[in-house]
């Protein structure tokens, strides 16, 4: 994670930028309170409080949308972590600083509201979310030795990933208050990441080489920051199978739209490591849509074979 020259050159490079888009950003971003989005009159007093504690019974959630807010929760929740990811690379100084403070204010509000609204409404077991919580904190994120660049080119496809798994959450919970909620979480999610795409845009034009190797690697070598939270592939794997996040929206609504903005396979700027890595870039792009072909096609094996034994799949 040292700045090198390079990577410490096209940061202080890019602060005006930083500076036209933090502005841009505050001029656009709505105030929002998270109160408003959870049904408090369906609030009760658990076991302590002379209540009654939680149990499966009580979720008006399905399988797949508890495992969906469980993950989503989660990850909002390590902002800590996140914020000495970016805060270590952008730095506190100046426009990068700004926005690292406002940033984070703002996801913190995600966390906050998530949590309101699954705890009043029973949602998912509050206990075990705890114990997660506690787990996956404990343990933090750390997202190895990134430049600058790369985290820049990473967090540009991670807020659009999110915001993907967001709108698709709310959709899957079957609940109207949930899916205002979440639609309002990924109108933030995709907020920071026009921040961030419109910040690596410009990286592109001050140093196409180092841009295009930041953006290889990131999309190579993605993974969500959820990946070492507790029992992550089993719900992974029930978040994939209801649609709410799959290879085929990875590639399709997260990976494509983000390239095409930064323009990648038209640009004439690149020199010879540049065009080493764009090219890298589309073989890996190559495999990832076959592989999604490949688990849409046995998603919709697995679907027909419960539709068969009159079993109804979980959200298509
Ligand atoms: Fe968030
Ligand atoms: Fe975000």
């Amino acid at each position: 994670m040292a700045q090198t020259s390079p990577h410490a050159a096209v940061l202080t490079e890019l602060e005006p930028v930083v500076a036209e888009n933090l502005d841009r950003h505050i001029a656009i971003a709505k105030e929002w309170h998270p109160h408003d989005y959870v049904p408090w009159d369906e609030g009760r007093n658990f076991a302590f409080l002379g209540g009654e504690d939680w149990s499966p019974e009580q979720s008006r959630l399905d399988e797949s949308a508890q495992a969906a807010m469980f993950v989503n929760l989660l990850t909002e929740d390590n902002l800590p972590s996140y914020h000495r990811e970016i805060a270590t690379r952008f730095g506190r100084d100046g426009a990068w600083g700004q926005w690292v403070g406002r940033w984070t204010a703002e996801e913190n509000r995600h966390g906050v509201a998530l949590r309101d609204y699954l705890v009043v409404t029973r949602g998912v077991d509050p206990v075990e979310l705890e114990r997660a919580r506690m787990d996956y904190m404990t343990t933090g994120y750390d997202s190895g030795d990134k430049t600058p660049l790369e985290a820049l080119a990473y967090v540009s496809f991670q807020e659009l990933a999110t915001r993907v798994s967001h709108r698709n959450t709310g959709r899957a919970t079957g609940d109207p208050v949930a899916d205002k909620l979440l639609a309002r979480i990924a109108t933030d999610e995709n907020l920071h990441m026009v921040f961030y795409r419109n910040l690596m845009a410009a990286a592109f034009d001050i140093d196409p080489d180092l841009a295009m190797r930041a953006v290889t690697a990131e999309v190579v070598g993605f993974e969500m920051p959820g990946a070492t939270m507790t029992g992550f592939r089993k719900n992974s794997m029930i978040i994939a199978k209801a649609g709410i996040y799959d290879l085929r929206l990875h590639h399709d609504e997260v990976v494509s739209p983000v390239l095409r903005a930064w323009k990648v396979f038209e640009r004439t700027d690149l020199g010879p490591e540049g065009e080493r890595a764009r090219e890298e870039l589309a073989e890996f792009l190559t495999g990832l849509d076959a592989q999604a072909t490949r688990f849409v096609e046995s998603r919709e094996r697995m679907r027909a074979r419960m539709a068969a034994k009159g079993q109804v799949p979980v959200h298509v």
